[in-house]
Formats: structure tokens, sequence, C-alpha cells
């Protein structure tokens, strides 16, 4: 895990042109820098204009959901609510220039709180699962929530993606939003009062970048990630079996029949995991007993941001670059999307028509001693880092 200091970060932000634009009078839910806000407003009209926009999206737990509209100078657009840290939405131009959503995601927060599997959230405090929701730390046995069977996904049965999180800081210029979430001791049963920070970078070059930072007072597991679905084609009615995937990997972790990694690293060399040139996603699936949910072990060295994989749609022109500080990829193929929930404007969200990429540690890391740690200890600074970048191929 990398771990670097990061009052810098925050500092940062601080100094930088804060705005409370919306039709909320301003307010950004919390108490810390976002009030005391100080700089240019974007139009509160239009939220097309570059910069971040905010906007009343209803209420979860008795507190002020807000969705933000993040625009950069190319009018690529990103929106993300501080319900769950969830990016609903990511609109880019295609190769003819039109424009669509390349993640799956609802218009109303009513879809949300309906729980999906996580369509476009912050999972933690620990993105995949951990076996039978159990581990020992310190010579003491915790139990975590079930939520996926026998054993812990994702936070357990309300995790990072179902609260609301705080809207620390808006940023105008290369809009950004930081979001914090305190998790308090014995949540879901993990041991620690955890801090936890994500700030959403949109940039010009057509990158989101993606900071999680977290302090604790007591050594826990933490293993964040974002889980957005993508479909390059911007289409539902499309799957995503036609897309290209590279992932820079030769190794990944084989699983039980529960997805619980059994602890060894495999090659992928000379198997359908073997992803390290570009092939179609479709291409072996049929070989992959339930489709692809694997976790790989990047090929990647040393703890700075590297460019992981690349995900490719030939009809849109579009392609997805993924870069992480994080030594492990989730690859997971969309195999239990059903049809049963459907799109705002009433399509069914069917089998393979959205993919994720989840950049992470690798799953059950605190039960399996030979995977890098997942363990924050009191004093350390957990800092991750993961960018997704869109591409025009004409
Ligand atoms: C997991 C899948 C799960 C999905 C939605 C993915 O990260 O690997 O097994 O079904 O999330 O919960």
């Amino acid at each position: 895990m990398k771990k670097v200091v990061m009052s810098t970060a925050l500092g940062f932000l601080m100094a930088g042109v804060f705005t409370s634009c919306g039709n909320n009078g301003g307010s950004t839910g919390g108490s810390n820098s976002g009030d005391s806000a100080t700089g240019t407003a974007t139009d509160t009209a239009n939220a097309s204009t570059p910069g971040i926009h905010q906007a009343d999206w209803g209420e979860s737990d008795g507190k002020k959901v807000y969705l933000y509209t993040l625009t950069n100078n190319n009018g690529v657009q990103v929106k993300i609510s501080n319900y769950g840290g969830t990016i609903t939405s990511w609109v880019t131009p295609d190769k003819t220039g039109s424009k669509s959503s390349i993640v799956l995601g609802f218009n109303e927060l009513a879809g949300y709180l309906a729980h999906p599997p996580y369509f476009g959230a912050t999972v933690g405090r620990y993105g995949n699962r951990i076996a039978k929701g159990k581990f020992t730390l310190n010579g003491k046995e915790y139990t975590l929530a079930t939520n996926d069977g026998q054993n812990h996904l994702h936070g357990g049965k309300k995790g990072f993606d179902k609260v609301v999180w705080e809207a620390a800081a808006l940023k105008n210029d290369q809009p950004s939003l930081t979001l914090n979430y305190t998790s308090v001791d014995g949540e879901e049963g993990y041991p620690g009062n955890l801090r936890v920070t994500v700030t959403f970078t949109l940039t010009n070059d057509n990158e989101l970048n993606i900071d999680y930072n977290a302090e604790t007072d007591k050594a826990t597991p933490v293993n964040l990630t974002n889980h957005s679905y993508f479909n390059l084609t911007g289409d539902i009615t499309n799957t995503i079996l036609d897309h290209s995937l590279m992932i820079d990997a030769d190794k990944y972790t084989p699983v039980d029949s529960t997805l619980i990694p059994t602890g060894q690293l495999q090659p992928v060399k000379g198997t359908p995991f073997d992803f390290t040139k570009a092939t179609k996603v479709g291409a072996r699936i049929e070989q992959v007993k339930g489709g692809y949910d694997h976790n790989w072990v990047l090929n990647r060295k040393g703890n700075d941001l590297q460019m992981v994989a690349t995900l490719s749609d030939e009809k849109s022109g579009r392609t997805l670059q993924v870069y992480t500080t994080e030594p492990g990829l989730q690859f997971y193929s969309g195999n239990f999307l059903n049809g049963s929930i459907k799109t705002s404007d009433g399509k069914p969200i069917n089998q393979h028509t959205a993919m994720c990429l989840e950049t992470q540690h690798f799953p059950n890391s605190p039960n399996q001693p030979n995977f890098p740690t997942t363990i924050l200890q009191p004093g350390q600074k957990y800092h991750t880092t993961t960018k997704y970048k869109v591409i025009l191929n004409k």
C-alpha cells in the first residue's frame, strides 16, 4: 500500500478557487472548508460552464444529497453525488461528435436508494471480499457484516456506497470535488475510526483523477476503489463483449466457488485470463465459468501512477486508459446484471452490458499473508490514486 503525507493535497485544495454555486444557498453540507469558500461562482443556471456546479438531489439518512457536475474546457462532463461518492454519468463525444455517458447510472437519487450493485460508487472500507467476514489482527478476531452469502463484500451491508459524504471542497479551476466520510469504530464490524477523503478531478485532457486518503486511530484493513460500470458505446443496448481489453498483468488470483482467492498467483499465459495483448472481452468469456470476476496481479512496480489497462470500442472510437498506484485490478464483466434493473429511461440493464475495472489491493488480503498488506496503522497515511482517461481514435 502506498502511503504518503496527505496534508499537501488538502492544503492545495484549500488554497484553490472554491465555489459554493447551486440553488441551495451554497451549503456544501458540512462545517468544512466548502462553507468558508471564496472565489468565483460558476453560472448556477448553466451546468455546462467549465467548473463545478452543485444541485440539490434529495435526502438520505436525514442528510442533504447533492449532485455535482464537473465540466472541463472540452465540454466533457462528469456527475458525482455525495451519496456514496457515486459517479452517476461521464458524458464524452464519440468519433462523430455525438455525446453520451460511458458509465452506467441513474438521473435520480431514487435509483441508488434502491441499492443497485454499486453503480459508480466509492467502495469501502474494504473493496471486494473478505472470506466469511472474519480476520484476525494483533491477536484479536474481528467479525464483519456478511452480505454476499457467507462472505463480506464491498464494506458490508451499509458500506461507503450507501452513506452521505460531506462535500468538503469544490474547486472550479480544473474542476474538483473533495468528499469526506468518517467511518466510526465498529461500523460493519471494522476496528477504528477511519477518516476518509476522496478527491475527484476532471482535467482538460479528459482524465478523471480519483485520489484516496485515509487515517485511522486503530489498525484496520482499508481497500478503497471506484465501482463504475463502463460501456464505451454509450448505449446500454450494446454489450461490452466487443470491447478490446488490455491488462498489463502476467498473473491473476484464481478463486474458489465463492469468489475468494485460493492464495495462488497463477500465470495468465495460455488461459482466457491473458489480456497482455488487447483482446475482445467476449473472445474467450465462455471458457470462464460465470464470466470474468477476478483480480489481476498488475505488472506495475514501485509506487507511482502507471497505466495498467486499456479498454477500446472501435464503433465509437473511444478508448479508456486506466492508471493506478494499486497492485491489483478486478475485472468484472457484469455477469450478475440480468435485466431486472432498468435505466432512468426504462431500458433493462442486461448481462455483459457494462463492465468494471476496479483498481485495488487483492481480495481477502487480511487472510492472505502472502498478498500485499491492506492494514493501515494509526499514524500512517493511506494514499492511493487512480486515473481514468478517455481518448478518441478517429
Ligand atoms: C464483484 C462482483 C459483484 C459486483 C457487484 C464486483 O466488484 O467482483 O462479484 O457481483 O462487484 O457487487
